[in-house]
């Protein structure tokens, strides 16, 4: 069966799929038909993704889903989320409702900062470094130009570039520290060219200055606490309304206890901080940016301070609930995949054309809906209620239902608990 390969990537597209559906699949000509079946019949969009990444063979559908009603910062938004899991748009949805009658979310841009690294050894003094970083700052500055003449036309730039001794943390080890604006773009092509422009000035200079540096790698860093976002939401504690049964007071203090247990507990915090990624990695996806790189920078964030903590916080101060998070999102709204994918566009054009603060804002609205809708679950009824009601359509598929059945189940199981073995009873029941 299995076997290794040479020059797959320079293979026809029907040749790598044939190779693949033949040694790897039990079925090669079903596997065919079911790959091919994915494939667009508008053979330009199909090419336009093709072309996205090496060997593709096909598309991997996500459901593209809106989350309306989301008021932000006085303006009514459609969010576009791009997600696999059946309850998030719901919870999305339900959080934004709810919060549009208490004043709406609120947001602030704290830091547009991104940051990029030249990693360099350097054996010597760190005083003969130093003068000698001093002595070659303006060069270096000046041979990135070319580089960064455009981006100071929209705004943005190198802004500064920093000797790090990191000496004590590793042998030798020192970096050009620098930091960068991108506008409108997420910037890591900028940025990185920057650093690869900036090590070569450097090793070029420490030749000129016989000063013996060696460069390891220049590259951005994903991690950006000063690229940050604030969304709140606020309204007086009696406000929130009784919540399955939960007086407004009982309420906002549960929802207190469940934040600072996912500060206390990095176990619950993993999860507590999921839940806010469901929201923020929809967004990310449904607009062409890089949702590793945000899943990255919101985990080191929610680490800063010595330990893993909650990326949202919560306090009942003068009698107001305050709902709220901070979050590093380095995200752009040109570039990237932002005038190539047809939905990304479709969906930039839904957020209203936002720029990359907008859109910052927007992010960090959809994960504190999502952690708010999370949290107020878990407080009140359970997740699995809601969960698994949303869960229901796929038990009655993988179960093969007919939409007649779905459409009467559906109706039954509005009041039942919804569980794999209950669905199938209640299916093979109205069968018989
Ligand atoms: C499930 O995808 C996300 C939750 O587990 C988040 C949370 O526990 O806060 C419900």
């Amino acid at each position: 069966m299995s076997q290794s390969v040479e020059g797959f990537s320079k293979w026809t597209k029907e040749e790598k799929i044939r190779w693949i559906a033949k040694n790897y699949t039990q079925d090669p000509e079903q596997s065919i038909e079911l790959i091919k079946s994915y494939w667009n019949a508008d053979q330009d969009l199909q090419l336009l993704h093709d072309e996205f990444i090496e060997n593709t063979i096909s598309n991997y559908y996500l459901p593209l889903g809106i989350a309306p009603n989301f008021l932000i910062d006085g303006t009514y938004y459609s969010i576009p989320m791009a997600i696999e899991e059946s309850s998030v748009v719901a919870a999305a949805s339900k959080a934004a409702k709810y919060w549009s009658t208490r004043g709406g979310f609120k947001t602030e841009i704290i830091g547009t900062e991104k940051i990029g690294q030249v990693h360099f050894l350097y054996p010597g003094e760190t005083d003969k470094l130093q003068s000698f970083f001093n002595s070659i700052t303006a060069q270096l500055t000046a041979d990135c130009k070319p580089l960064t003449k455009n981006m100071e036309a929209r705004g943005g730039g190198l802004s500064s570039i920093e000797l790090k001794d990191k000496t004590h943390d590793l042998q030798h080890y020192y970096q050009l520290h620098c930091t960068f604006e991108t506008a409108d773009a997420m910037g890591a092509n900028f940025i990185n060219s920057c650093l690869e422009q900036l090590a070569k000035s450097l090793e070029r200079e420490a030749i000129r200055h016989e000063i013996d540096i060696e460069v390891v790698m220049s590259i951005l860093s994903n991690y950006v606490p000063n690229c940050l976002v604030r969304a709140k939401v606020s309204c007086s504690v009696e406000e929130l309304g009784t919540i399955a049964g939960i007086p407004p007071k009982a309420f906002a203090k549960k929802m207190v206890q469940a934040v600072s247990i996912a500060k206390a507990s990095p176990f619950r915090a993993v999860t507590h901080n999921k839940g806010i990624m469901n929201g923020i990695d929809a967004v990310v996806i449904a607009t062409g940016n890089d949702f590793r790189a945000i899943e990255a920078a919101a985990h080191a964030y929610a680490s800063k301070e010595g330990h893993y903590s909650s990326l949202s916080h919560a306090e009942i101060k003068d009698d107001q609930f305050n709902f709220w998070i901070d979050i590093p999102m380095a995200v752009g709204t040109v570039g990237g995949l932002t005038k190539l994918h047809p939905l990304v566009k479709l969906s930039l054009e839904i957020l209203q054309h936002p720029d990359a603060k907008q859109l910052m804002r927007i992010i960090a609205v959809a994960g504190l809906a999502q952690n708010f809708a999370a949290v107020k679950s878990l407080v009140t009824t359970g997740i699995q209620q809601g969960h698994m009601k949303m869960h229901l359509m796929n038990i009655l598929n993988q179960l093969g239902a007919t939409p007649k059945e779905k459409e009467l189940l559906a109706k039954t199981f509005e009041n039942e608990t919804v569980s794999f073995s209950n669905v199938s009873k209640a299916l093979i029941n109205l069968r018989s």
